[in-house]
């Protein structure tokens, strides 16, 4: 799996696994969790190493779970999850310390890949007191790199400036509908990784059928287009699926190179 070096050192696979809605009845984000998670084991076996949760998904425990029992050595994986930001979570320090221990817990692991906070903090106090019990666990171990999702150019740079160790990923939005171009190279300048969720997601026929046009010279599908453009321009991928078929074709994007003009097709999209 090809990567991207984060600020810290560290290496970050540039495809992995959503899970918003695997463990759940339906197949639904807010389906009652089912234990279902045959869709992450199949995921596994495809070749997905980063997987990515949160706490508000509900799935913790059963991602954990599934990854512990794949019988592949814990440092194999990219386990991301993510802080709500909400005072339940982020109320006190303590509140803050007790969550990250609690994923530590339901992920069954000794350390987490990357810890985000899952929204905006509109409370600076607050954020940079939940910044600061998450700079604490990097110093201790237990979390390798920490971050932030949703963010904007300006809640960026106000953690920018109370940061002793500076976020190393922001997970944002990005398709066809919001691309969040603007946002992306601001990250791509200030080496914070640009990681993109729903990539596939909001995608029109219309938008389909160009996309599609341009996968038939590469014989590729609009997916695999689609993730290429972001994989090539630096920006990590974590498309979700419940089809096998789909979970491997979404794997396959190293094969071949998107020419400027595509980019600039898709980019314009
Ligand atoms: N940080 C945040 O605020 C935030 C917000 C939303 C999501 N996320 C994360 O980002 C992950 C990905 O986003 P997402 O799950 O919303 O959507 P997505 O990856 O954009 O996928 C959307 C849908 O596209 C279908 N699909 C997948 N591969 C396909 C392909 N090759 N061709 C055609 N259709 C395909 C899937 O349905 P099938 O199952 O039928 O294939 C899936 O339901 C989430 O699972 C979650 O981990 C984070």
């Amino acid at each position: 799996m090809q990567t991207i070096t984060l600020a810290n050192g560290i290496e970050i696979p540039v495809v992995g696994t959503g899970t918003n809605t695997y463990g759940k009845e339906g197949n639904q984000y807010n389906g009652e969790l089912n234990g279902d998670f045959s869709a992450l084991k199949s995921a596994i076996q495809a070749g997905y190493r980063l997987v990515d949760t949160a706490i508000s998904y509900r799935n913790e425990a059963g991602v954990g779970k599934t990854i512990f029992e794949s019988g592949i050595p814990r440092e194999e994986f990219y386990i991301t999850t993510k802080i709500p930001a909400d005072d339940a979570y982020i109320g006190s320090k303590e509140l803050v310390e007790q969550t990250v221990l609690n994923s530590l817990k339901n992920l069954k692991t000794d350390f987490i890949d990357l810890y985000l906070i899952h929204q905006p903090i509109e409370d600076e106090a607050k954020l940079k007191q939940t910044w600061q019990v998450l700079e604490s666990f990097v110093d201790n171990g237990k979390i390798k790199s920490i971050g932030v999702s949703n963010f904007t150019i300006d809640m960026l740079e106000a953690v920018h400036n109370f940061a002793r160790i500076q976020p190393v990923v922001n997970q944002i939005q990005s398709n066809p509908h919001t691309w969040n171009h603007e946002l992306i190279d601001y990250l791509l300048k200030n080496d914070i990784v640009p990681e993109a969720w729903g990539p596939l997601s909001k995608v029109t026929q219309e938008q389909i059928d160009k996309l599609n046009k341009i996968a038939e010279n590469y014989g590729k599908n609009w997916g695999q287009v689609l993730l290429r453009y972001q994989i090539q321009r630096g920006v990590v991928v974590i498309p979700k699926s419940h089809n096998v078929e789909r979970q491997a074709s979404n794997l396959e994007l190293f094969d071949f190179e998107l020419t400027k003009e595509d980019q600039f097709i898709i980019e314009s999209l």
